[in-house]
């Protein structure tokens, strides 16, 4: 058995990565010469947590990788998995995946093989019967369900657990028509992700599979976020003991309950924006979909202004950011919220001073010179006004008295309560914690 996956981001990097360190010859395709050229030599070209090991294993026994869209020849599965990125009104941009599509399609017209051609990257309900299909069909002269297989295929691997989400994930969801290509699917899949459940369904419905999954999670953090924030109104509330509470109810589970500065990366707010605007368009009016970003959005104007409230104007004041990635255990800074507060705090001329452990390349390729960055959590700290703790680093667990003593004023927003427990000789606020009493 042969496999290709087009687009090495975090879904296909990790994809093939696994393929071919489990034995299955996999070739990894990118158009990107320079990104395929250090992937070959085993650097992925983002940290994620056991990638590097996975990938030079992989490299070590199956895994070719190239910028040749020819290299498909001869596969029995194709998973295209470029990005599906927003426009600037929200909706879906499915250029990459149309250019890529037609070109499988021109490569399928030469090919004696029937591959199938899973879909992983999201799409909007509708696209794959009314875009995908018609291209590929178009292109390669040949008829889907026929002559090849389409299917929806799609993913839902955390960034930071990549590997293991794809080892083991929840959920295998096929979407498509019931052919002998989706039998041959079904058994590659209960031999690749033993014991995990299968759903097999239509295009359609896989594809709103993924909007209903991701809107439902960006649903549980607005929820926990808003009931976080009317707990800061009431003194000595703690939202991690009201999280643990609900979460051990098995309607509610415990996952997703961590009340924060509002959810970031690069695909929750991408998908919730595609829903909303796919539904406002199928003339559904997404009103819990809108709250939800809206209460996202309004995390970062609370934090800005409880420091205004103790700071009063901010121009010139020294701010220090604690974690710029998205969340902790990655370097990935794309739609990150702590990007976005910055940018907020630029624009009131404040003076940033940023650390992270790993994302402070990625920042930078942001900012520029236009904010400093620390080498270590006590340098961010010196002479700062305030401190804003965005992300849940564990090496922040060992911030103490001693660590802020060189602050200009000692304030601090922890938006993850990393210190709540800690005596502090600061003015300490934390989002979902009423003032102690
Ligand atoms: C998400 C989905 O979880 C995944 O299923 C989908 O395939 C891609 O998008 P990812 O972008 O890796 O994965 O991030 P995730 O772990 O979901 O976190 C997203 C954001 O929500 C982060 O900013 C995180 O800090 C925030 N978050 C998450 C919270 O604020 N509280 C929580 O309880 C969980």
């Amino acid at each position: 058995m042969k496999i290709a996956v087009i687009g090495l981001g975090f879904v296909g990097l990790t994809l093939s990565s696994v393929l071919a360190s489990k034995g299955i010859t996999t070739v990894g395709i990118d158009l990107d010469k320079e990104k395929c050229s250090k992937i070959a030599k085993g650097t992925p070209t983002f940290f994620e947590l056991d990638l590097k090991k996975t990938l030079k294993k992989a490299l070590k026994k199956n895994l070719l990788i190239t910028d040749k869209l020819s290299s498909i020849n001869n596969c029995d599965f194709i998973f295209i998995t470029v990005g599906t990125p927003q426009k600037k009104n929200g909706e879906i941009d499915l250029s990459f995946i149309k250019t890529v599509v037609r070109s499988v399609g021109k490569i399928i017209l030469k090919n004696k093989k029937k591959p199938i051609v899973l879909i992983k990257s999201t799409v909007t309900p509708g696209t794959m019967k009314n875009v995908i299909l018609p291209i590929l069909e178009k292109n390669s002269k040949k008829k889907a369900g026929k002559d090849f297989g389409l299917i929806s295929n799609p993913e839902f691997l955390q960034e930071s657990k990549a590997i293991q989400d794809t080892i083991k994930p929840h959920v295998v969801v096929l979407g498509g028509y019931k052919t002998k290509f989706m039998k041959k699917t079904e058994k590659f899949f209960s031999r690749f992700n033993p014991n995990v459940p299968i759903i097999i369904t239509n295009h359609q419905t896989a594809e709103m599979i993924k909007y209903a999954n991701n809107s439902f999670l960006t649903t549980k953090i607005s929820f926990i976020n808003q009931i976080a924030n009317i707990c800061q109104a009431i003194p000595n509330t703690n939202i991690d003991d009201i999280a643990a509470a609900i979460g051990l109810d098995p309607r509610i589970g415990n996952m997703f309950l961590n009340a924060g500065p509002g959810y970031g990366g690069s695909c929750l707010s991408k998908d919730m924006n595609a829903l909303i605007n796919f539904s406002d368009n199928v003339g559904i009016n997404p009103t819990l979909l809108n709250a939800v970003e809206k209460i996202n959005q309004e995390q970062i104007q609370n934090i800005i202004s409880l420091m205004e409230k103790t700071l009063g104007n901010l121009m010139n004041k020294q701010i220090t950011i604690l974690g710029t990635a998205f969340k902790p255990n990655t370097d990935d800074v794309r739609d990150s919220v702590s990007i976005a507060l910055i940018k907020k705090l630029m624009k009131k001329k404040v003076k940033i001073v940023v650390y992270d452990p790993k994302a402070i390349k990625n920042t930078k390729n942001i900012f520029g010179e236009k904010i400093v960055y620390a080498k270590s959590v006590t340098d961010a700290l010196d002479k700062s006004h305030c401190a804003i703790i965005m992300v849940y680093w564990k090496q922040f667990d060992s911030l103490n008295n001693n660590s802020i003593k060189y602050m200009n004023k000692k304030f601090i927003i922890d938006c993850r309560r990393v210190l709540a427990k800690k005596v502090l000789d600061a003015e300490y606020h934390a989002i979902g914690l009423g003032q102690k009493i």
